[in-house]
This record gives structure tokens, C-alpha cells and sequence, in this order.
């Protein structure tokens, strides 16, 4: 009997401790957008963006969201740590892979600036730490070579929502979450995917809450060809050739 009140002691006084600390929890959604899909819905267009450094062929990461895990919602503007290009740190990389093709061109600052200010003052991390933890995620994802060795290309084809999500999750084990947008001849397609992370930022769950995109049973893979790039205005050599560069690495992507 006393060793069972002493246990129900415990347990009281165990639960609020275990509330706190579910209410002090975090997850991360990180966010890919297929430039192909983007380019083809954006009246304004997709530009190459003005740096010398060639973009990767696959999903750029557009966001890399904290949420409170408690509430599933998400936390914004925790702070006023400013944003600094010299804390960034593989700016390479980034450039790569967190790359703008808005119009006009451009270098893809003002994006990092708006994350960092926007998510990452709430995440775990320094601004150096928050966009490696945001570039780890995305090489460990890999979203183009995962789809295409699965026989998911950009090539025009239409492809099961549901297969493209079981491609990622056979090599993540989490489920992504499939954005939708209005292509060609008003057919779904492939435009964002979103997978959630914990607060160590790499152990992938299943998101807690996911948002409902519609999409069809079978939508789109938009091809991202070259020509759907626009040149800067002030055209430079060195965009051309990034242009130029960047259809390369897709056709070699597309042949995996
Ligand atoms: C999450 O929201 C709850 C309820 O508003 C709050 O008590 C808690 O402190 C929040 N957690 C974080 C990590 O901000
Ligand atoms: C045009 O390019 C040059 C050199 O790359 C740059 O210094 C200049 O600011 C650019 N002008 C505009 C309007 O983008």
C-alpha cells in the first residue's frame, strides 16, 4: 500500500514535469519546391539567378519552418537576432541548393535574410547552424535522385501521388507532404514537397499536422529545361552559362 501511494506520488509529480516539457518541444518542416513547376505557372516567369555559382538540378529548399509541438503551430519572429551574410556559412551550397530563380535575378540574399528572420531565430540553432542543419536535411533527402531512380522523371509524364510519396518515405521513413499546383492544360502538378524533422533536426517524422493540398490521383512532373529560364535583363555571360550548365546536370540527372 505505501509503495502504491508512493508510486501515485511519483506519477503526480512526474506529469506536469512531462507536460513542460512537451510544451517547450520543437519540429522542423523543411520545404522543396520543384523549379519546373514554378517556371511553368508564374506569369512573371522564372529568372537565372545573379550569381556565378551554377544552381543544382533538383529541388531548391524554400523554407525550413519551426513549429511549436505542442500547438503544431508555426513560431515566427522569436527574436530580433539579426540576420549577418558573414555568419551564413557554405554560401555555396546555398547558392546551389536554397537558390531564387524569381524574377528580377537575384543573388538569393534577400530569401536567407527573410528565413532567418522569419523561422530560423526560433529554431535550436545559430544562423551559421540553421542553414547547415537546413542543407544536411536536403542531402540526405535528395528529392530529384530518390524520385528518378524510382522512374519518377520531370518528363512531362503524369505519376501517382501515392508512389511519389512511397519513394521518399522507402528512404526516409516519413511520409512527405505533396504540394499541388495548376500546369499545363489546368493538369495538376508536382510543386512543393514538405517533410517534418525533430527538434535534433534529423530524425524524420511523419508531420504532426499535415496541410491538404489538392492535388489528383496523378499529377504533372513538369520538365525544367533552360529555355524557361529568362536572362537578367542585364544579361551576363556568367548567367547564360549557369543556364547552360544547369540543363547539363538535370540531363545527367534524368539518365541515374
Ligand atoms: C508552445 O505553445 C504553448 C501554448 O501556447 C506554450 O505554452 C509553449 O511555451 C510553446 N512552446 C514553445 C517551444 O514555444
Ligand atoms: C548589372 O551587372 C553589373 C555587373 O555584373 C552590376 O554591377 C550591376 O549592378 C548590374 N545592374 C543591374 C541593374 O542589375
Amino acid at each position: 500500500m505505501a509503495l502504491q501511494l508512493c508510486l501515485l506520488g511519483l506519477l503526480l509529480v512526474a506529469s506536469p514535469a512531462a507536460i513542460a516539457a512537451a510544451d517547450s518541444s520543437i519540429y522542423y518542416q523543411i520545404a522543396f519546391m520543384w523549379p519546373g513547376a514554378y517556371c511553368a505557372q508564374t506569369n512573371a516567369g522564372c529568372c537565372v539567378p545573379a550569381t556565378d555559382v551554377v544552381p543544382a538540378a533538383d529541388f531548391y529548399v524554400t523554407g525550413f519552418t519551426v513549429y511549436n509541438a505542442t500547438t503544431n503551430s508555426a513560431m515566427t519572429r522569436c527574436n530580433n537576432t539579426p540576420f549577418n551574410m558573414n555568419e551564413i556559412g557554405d554560401v555555396k551550397n546555398l547558392v546551389q541548393y536554397w537558390s531564387n530563380i524569381k524574377c528580377p535575378s537575384n543573388d538569393g540574399r534577400s530569401s536567407w535574410k527573410k528565413a532567418w528572420k522569419t523561422s530560423g531565430v526560433c529554431s535550436r540553432f545559430d544562423e551559421k547552424g540553421y542553414f547547415a542543419a537546413a542543407l544536411a536535411l536536403r542531402d540526405k533527402i535528395n528529392p530529384l535522385s530518390r524520385l528518378v531512380r524510382n522512374g519518377i522523371k520531370p518528363d512531362f509524364g503524369l505519376y501517382s501521388v501515392n508512389k511519389i510519396k512511397a519513394a521518399v518515405r522507402s528512404g526516409i521513413g516519413a511520409t512527405p507532404v505533396i504540394q499541388c499546383s495548376k500546369g499545363p492544360f489546368d493538369e495538376f502538378q508536382l510543386y512543393q514537397m514538405f517533410v517534418c524533422v525533430a527538434e535534433d533536426a534529423k530524425t524524420f517524422i511523419e508531420c504532426p499536422e499535415p496541410p491538404k493540398y489538392t492535388c489528383s490521383d496523378d499529377i504533372l512532373f513538369h520538365p525544367f529545361k533552360k529555355w524557361m529560364l529568362k536572362e537578367a535583363s542585364n544579361s551576363s555571360s556568367s548567367s547564360s552559362a549557369a543556364a547552360q550548365a544547369f540543363e547539363q546536370l538535370l540531363d545527367v540527372a534524368m539518365e541515374i
